[in-house]
């Protein structure tokens, strides 16, 4: 009855299969949205109101589409974000999705939380594959500065704080399902007690410190050397903050719909913050990038016309694991860099440089 994974014609088929295959409080976990889940439509119908100014007769015989993300060359302008709790969809866990950045040549950000332990998720790359950590801060720094100078170590590339979460959203699916075996699926919560009547993201969340402000950023200036990120910005105001204090990048994400809803989508909140930093000049001073709802590489094209130096996708790699293991996220790479392939073309772009404002008509969007 699974549908074969050749059927699998795009990053949508993968979620449908998940549903039926996944235990029901995992699909709760993966598939749920903070409150009414406005946020997390929006994210996805956000690039819809995009539309494109393709070019025409432009060479576009050969396509080239990779780009760096903070120095590190990637084939094409996506990495897979963090996302908790990857043995609830698969047994195996994070390092099926390492494996397939690894085959791709994508970036894996590894989650705080995941199932597989940190040193499990650095030890199945491959000699040079390059991983980025997701940090989410705990109350008592000693933790999080010892788990910052070991990821260092252990040769992580980008520290990305996670800022949009001093509190778990309610995700009331993943409630409702009460979760039961959290305590198995993680490993990292540095030994705070789990309450297991929440759901699976508030089990595992209470160390998290909600007092963690801008007045913090300077300590972790001081105890790494990784570039740091600031995860789920979700104003301009924010951005040019993040500039001041000296950060690498910022993510515009409203963590997949599941914190604040009816917050804004990072589509929306990229037209509101390019202009700006353009018209100071600020635009070579930060790498910006947004994740959520990206499903096509039309939306990543437009990210990047927009002037996102690449995006975030989260939960579509996730369904392709829980479903097909390894092949599945495979196979929905490659599709993904095929839809790339063409769409480059039809828009009359033939390498990541060509992909500017110009390009597109996002006069939809309100922060335009
Ligand atoms: C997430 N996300 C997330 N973010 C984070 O900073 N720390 C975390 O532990 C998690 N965990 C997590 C679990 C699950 C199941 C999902 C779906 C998402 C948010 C994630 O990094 C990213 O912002 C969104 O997933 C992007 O949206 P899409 O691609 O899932 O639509």
């Amino acid at each position: 009855r699974m549908p074969i994974l050749e059927q699998c014609f795009n990053l949508m088929d993968f979620e449908a299969v998940a549903r039926q295959v996944m235990k029901k409080s995992a699909w709760a976990y993966y598939s749920s949205g903070a409150d009414d889940e406005i946020t997390m439509r929006e994210n996805h119908t956000a690039f819809h109101k995009i539309w494109f100014r393709p070019r025409v007769l432009v060479d576009v015989e050969k396509i080239d589409f990779s780009t760096t993300m903070f120095g590190t060359k990637v084939d094409i302008p996506f990495y897979v974000t963090a996302t908790a709790l990857g043995k609830l969809g698969n047994p195996e866990g994070e390092v099926i999705l390492t494996r397939g950045a690894k085959k791709h040549n994508l970036i894996q950000m590894i989650p705080t939380l995941a199932s597989c332990s940190f040193d499990e998720i650095c030890d199945a790359a491959e000699p040079g594959q390059v991983q980025w950590l997701q940090l989410y801060v705990n109350k008592d720094r000693k933790i999080t500065q010892g788990i910052v100078e070991h990821a260092e170590k252990r040769g992580i590339k980008g520290l990305f704080i996670t800022v949009d979460a001093p509190q778990l959203g309610r995700r009331e699916k993943d409630m409702r399902s009460k979760f039961q075996d959290v305590g198995s699926s993680v490993q990292s919560t540095g030994g705070h007690d789990v309450d297991r009547s929440q759901g699976a993201a508030r089990a595992i969340s209470s160390f998290i410190d909600p007092s963690l402000s801008w007045k913090d950023i300077p300590w972790f200036k001081e105890i790494t050397t990784m570039p740091i990120i600031l995860k789920g910005v979700q104003r301009v105001e924010d951005v040019l903050k993040a500039i001041e204090y000296g950060v690498q990048g910022v993510v515009l994400s409203n963590h997949g719909g599941r914190q604040l809803d009816t917050a804004p989508s990072g589509i929306e909140i990229l037209a509101e913050v390019m202009p700006i930093l353009r018209a100071q000049g600020l635009q070579d001073k930060i790498e910006i990038y947004i994740d959520g709802g990206v499903r096509r590489a039309t939306d990543i094209i437009k990210a990047v016309c927009l002037g996102a130096k690449g995006v975030g996708i989260g939960r579509p790699f996730l369904y392709a694991m829980s479903a097909y293991g390894l092949p599945g996220v495979d196979h929905a790479m490659s599709l993904l860099k095929a839809e790339m392939e063409m769409n480059m073309r039809l828009i009359g772009a033939a390498s990541i440089a060509d992909l500017n404002p110009n390009m597109v008509d996002a006069r939809g969007l309100v922060g335009h």
